[in-house]
């Protein structure tokens, strides 16, 4: 099969995640007989310097002619004293709305060999898999009227939601739940927030439309301690933009470390694939960023958009291969070092594509 994608490979370590992820799908395609092609285009901080925006409309164009973006990260500190929307976090935003995808799927599912890497007991976290759906067009980071107004010493930011837009989020919540363990947690702050109100309506409204699905409600800040206390009771997680972005990197600790969260965000026009994580200003230019999750994320594109399934699973397989064999990024590599080798960005990305070749020439 053919396949156009658009690679915004952006700030910090997104360049060196994404060359990796890249690297991966090529060779996967490669192996199985398929057309990828890859365009890299601008956003973010480098955007900002080369084009005076951070995300230019030339960007925008490719992305909307593409099967399928992927994103590395945005952001540095340079940046830090522009407004929201001038930010390279702005053309973030600006991307996501343009290709219209609400629903951010962010899986979150413990690796037996990284278990003793989190600082939760692997008694507690074997076993996890989560799939959190994030609102991602809603919610206080779109909702207006927003401003900062210097003359007053105030600012507001409005967290606004429609029926509509709580309702299409989780129509895809309850459906990624019957393909699954059936269970659904919706996570809002109905005891507070009118907002809140409305989505918890919403989804026991949608709820009618799935009586296989067995649905719940958490408030956020529970929540927040139920996923370390007992993250295997969750199935699939429903919640808003900014509660979703809180609780995902919450969620890396499960993983033991946010370097190994892929995301996919689909229903929009261009599905827009991205690691969870930032572009991790501090470790940048080091080789010492986990390129993992940013592969992880590559699986994802095959999965949600080319439909290539067994193409996807043997890229995460790969990944499962290389952490067994004791392959770690520093991240992953966190107090005992035995029977470890820790390697850089690259070195453990090369691990992954002979793992891929093994796999796919095997089978
Ligand atoms: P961050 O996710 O960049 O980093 C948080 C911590 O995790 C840091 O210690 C970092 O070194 C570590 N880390 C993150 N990814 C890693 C990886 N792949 N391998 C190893 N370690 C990793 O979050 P932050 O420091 O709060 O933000 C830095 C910048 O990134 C900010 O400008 C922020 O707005 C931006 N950001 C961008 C995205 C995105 O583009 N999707 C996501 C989150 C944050
Ligand atoms: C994420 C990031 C972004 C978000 C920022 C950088 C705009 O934190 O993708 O999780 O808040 O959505
Ligand atoms: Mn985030």
């Amino acid at each position: 099969m053919k396949l156009k994608i658009l690679v915004t490979a952006g700030d910090g370590i997104g360049p060196e995640v994404t060359n990796e992820a890249v690297a991966v799908l090529r060779e996967t395609a490669a192996l199985g007989g398929h057309d990828f092609t890859f365009m890299e285009k601008r956003i973010g901080g480098v955007a900002i310097v080369a084009d005076g925006t951070p995300l230019p409309q030339d960007t925008i164009d490719a992305a909307l002619a593409s099967d399928a973006v992927l994103l590395g990260a945005v952001g540095g500190n340079e940046f830090n004293s522009l407004p929201p929307d001038k930010r390279p976090e702005g053309g973030l935003l600006a991307i996501r709305a343009a290709l219209g995808g609400f629903a951010n799927l962010r899986p979150c599912f413990s690796f037996k060999e990284l278990t003793v890497n989190s600082p939760l007991r692997p008694e507690v976290i074997e076993g996890t898999d989560i799939m959190f759906v994030r609102e991602l067009l809603g919610g206080a980071y779109f909702g207006k009227p927003r401003e900062w107004n210097k003359v007053s010493g105030e600012a507001w930011n409005t967290m606004r939601y429609t029926r509509d837009e709580v309702a299409r989020v989780a129509r895809i919540a309850f459906q990624l739940a019957q393909k699954r363990r059936k269970k659904l947690t919706s996570v809002d702050k109905a005891n507070v927030l009118e907002v809140s109100q409305l989505w918890r309506a919403a989804v026991t409204e949608v709820a009618q439309e799935f009586p296989d699905v067995a649905l719940e409600h958490q408030y956020v800040d529970a929540m927040a301690m139920h996923i370390m206390n007992r993250p295997r009771d969750f199935d699939v997680v429903v919640t808003e933009n900014l509660f979703g972005d809180i609780l995902t990197d919450e969620s890396g600790v499960i993983t033991g470390s946010l370097g190994m969260l892929p995301s996919a965000t689909i229903g929009g026009k261009v599905n827009l694939y991205e690691p969870v994580h930032g572009s991790a200003p501090d470790i940048a230019g080091k080789g010492l960023a986990n390129p993992l999750g940013a592969i992880l994320t590559g699986a994802l594109i095959l999965r949600h958009t080319a439909g290539l399934e067994a193409e996807a699973a043997a890229i995460e397989s790969s990944v499962r291969k290389v952490l067994e064999q004791g392959f770690r990024t520093p991240d992953l590599a966190r107090g005992n070092k035995e029977g470890l080798t820790v390697l850089s960005t690259t070195e453990i990305g090369a691990k992954v594509r002979e793992t891929v070749k093994t796999l796919l020439v095997d089978a």
